[in-house]
């Protein structure tokens, strides 16, 4: 891959989200494992894959499809085992891809050895580590993220008297930012997975690590300030190792994540904004709106920076930063008869647009062509089905069927092969990925029609990209400066 001097590997990669459970199985015992991943990771670099990222494989109970971590060293014994991992990463490695992990820092499972201990000895080293209070009342206001299962972000601990703080499932017990010992336990995590020779973290639920009474209890000053704290240690003991945040606020609460010049945070943050206007867009036929966000995400952005661009994930298609008649607009074009759920849409890419083809290729031309570092969800390449029957978010995390895959790869027409050639195609032209970004005025005669250039930061080169959210056209076009 070419990478120009003075880009970081991350500003120009794209991302490929390998939900491991359902990625493929190796042992056959139905489960998907690293066993598995190594098996395809030619399959990976083949597509044009640049960076993987893997949600938790840690030990865990897989309450909340292993967000709820037992143990943070330790890999859970169904995937395989760390030295499997590190072979994922060195291999991986050797074939020019990079790895990132997520970093669950918020909360750990009720089951971690840590919470048994807080709960049993309130007075002993992990006393502190949890959030605890003698009643409920606390925080009160606070909204429930998990809504349809959680009736209160506090639940009763019988066996220490009290209560405990949680902005998740009550079986992941937030961890308490207040305590020093919690510091220095995340930051000793890091390292123990940078060791390994991962290249990046994202940082799971990251807006909720402090709380104070009187507040929303989300993008505290306290939090932003351990961000830069853990940027800064990071930056200190290795070289260009990105956090990606996961912080599902409005854009000028986003783009503090980054942080600033002086107190830098997180390198990269997923572009949550701009998700739901490629699909508005879609459904509208008018450019204005998703251009109006564009702008103000790309516009302001500090050097460096870096949106991950996506349009779906492991998770419900958020619908939380919506007015709620855009939030209703959105479930009565994406989720008519199924409804929203803990404030989303649970399908995903290819079903959302009908399996139409020329709609995908459209969307997915758009996400690659903006400023960013654009992240693909494992099987949106085959156009894997969803199945919104199942609970939770099962329904987007359904193993990926490899004799579909075969076939696709096998096809010169499939979209798989269309994606497979755009991704090499972007990956030789690193001057324009990472170059300037202008949007040009819309027509008011065709709202339906986007156009943005992007320019070699060295001059050497233009393109405009173009497309139609009526006909889905879509192209670029070269431009001599
Ligand atoms: C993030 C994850 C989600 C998880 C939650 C709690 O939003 O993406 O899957 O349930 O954090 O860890």
């Amino acid at each position: 891959m070419k990478i120009l001097p003075n880009v970081k590997w991350y500003e120009s990669a794209v991302f490929y989200e390998l939900y491991t459970r359902s990625f493929r199985d190796g042992n056959g015992d139905g489960f998907g494992d690293f066993a598995g991943v190594l098996e395809k990771l030619n399959y990976l670099s083949k597509l044009g894959i640049d960076a993987i990222w893997f949600p938790p494989f840690y030990a865990s109970p897989l309450r909340d499809g292993g967000y709820d971590i037992s143990d943070y060293r330790a890999v859970d014994a169904r995937y395989g085992t760390i030295d499997e991992f590190e072979e994922i990463v060195a291999q991986a490695h050797a074939l020019g891809m990079h790895v990132m992990m997520d970093l669950v820092l918020n909360h750990t499972s009720e089951k971690h050895a840590w919470f048994e201990a807080s709960r049993r000895n309130p007075k002993g080293p992990y006393g502190d580590y949890y959030v605890w209070a003698d009643d409920n009342k606390g925080y009160a206001g606070t909204r429930i993220i998990f809504s349809q299962t959680e009736p209160s972000n506090w639940t009763y601990d019988e066996t220490r008297g009290q209560y405990y703080w949680h902005r998740f499932y009550k079986e992941q017990p937030d961890l308490n930012f207040d305590c020093p010992a919690v510091h220095d336990e995340v930051l000793a995590i890091a390292d123990f997975w940078a060791e390994k020779g991962v290249d990046g973290f994202r940082l799971d639920a990251i807006p909720f690590l402090y709380e104070r009474e009187g507040t929303n209890n989300e993008s505290l000053p306290q939090t932003h300030a351990f961000l830069v704290k853990l940027r800064k240690h990071l930056d200190t003991h290795y070289t260009d190792v990105p956090l990606l945040a996961e912080a599902t606020t409005p854009i000028a609460e986003n783009l503090k994540y980054f942080g600033t010049a002086d107190a830098p945070e997180c390198n990269m943050c997923f572009n949550f904004p701009l998700m739901t206007e490629f699909y508005a867009a879609l459904k509208t036929k008018d450019a204005r709106p998703f251009v109006r966000t564009a702008q103000a995400v790309f516009g302001n952005l500090p050097p460096g920076a870096v949106w991950s661009n996506f349009l779906r994930n492991h998770d419900f298609l958020t619908l939380e930063l919506l007015t709620p008649e855009d939030a209703e607009k959105m479930e009565q074009w994406y989720a008519p008869s199924e409804g929203v759920r803990n404030g989303g849409i649970a399908r995903r890419l290819a079903p959302l647009l009908d399996f139409d083809e020329r709609a995908l290729r459209a969307l997915t031309a758009l996400l690659l062509a903006l400023p960013g570092s654009p992240c693909l969800y494992y099987g949106d390449e085959i156009l894997m089905k969803d199945d919104p029957s199942l609970s939770d978010r099962d329904s987007v995390r359904l193993p990926l069927p490899w004799d579909e895959a075969d076939r696709a790869v096998a096809d010169p027409d499939s979209f798989w092969n269309w994606l497979s050639s755009t991704l090499h195609a972007r990956r030789e032209a690193p001057a324009l990925v990472t170059g300037d970004f202008e949007i040009l005025p819309i027509d008011t005669d065709k709202p339906e029609i986007l156009r943005f250039r992007r320019t070699a930061q060295n001059g050497g080169a233009a393109a405009i990209f173009k497309i139609n959210f009526k006909s889905l056209e879509f192209g670029w076009e070269k431009v001599h400066l």
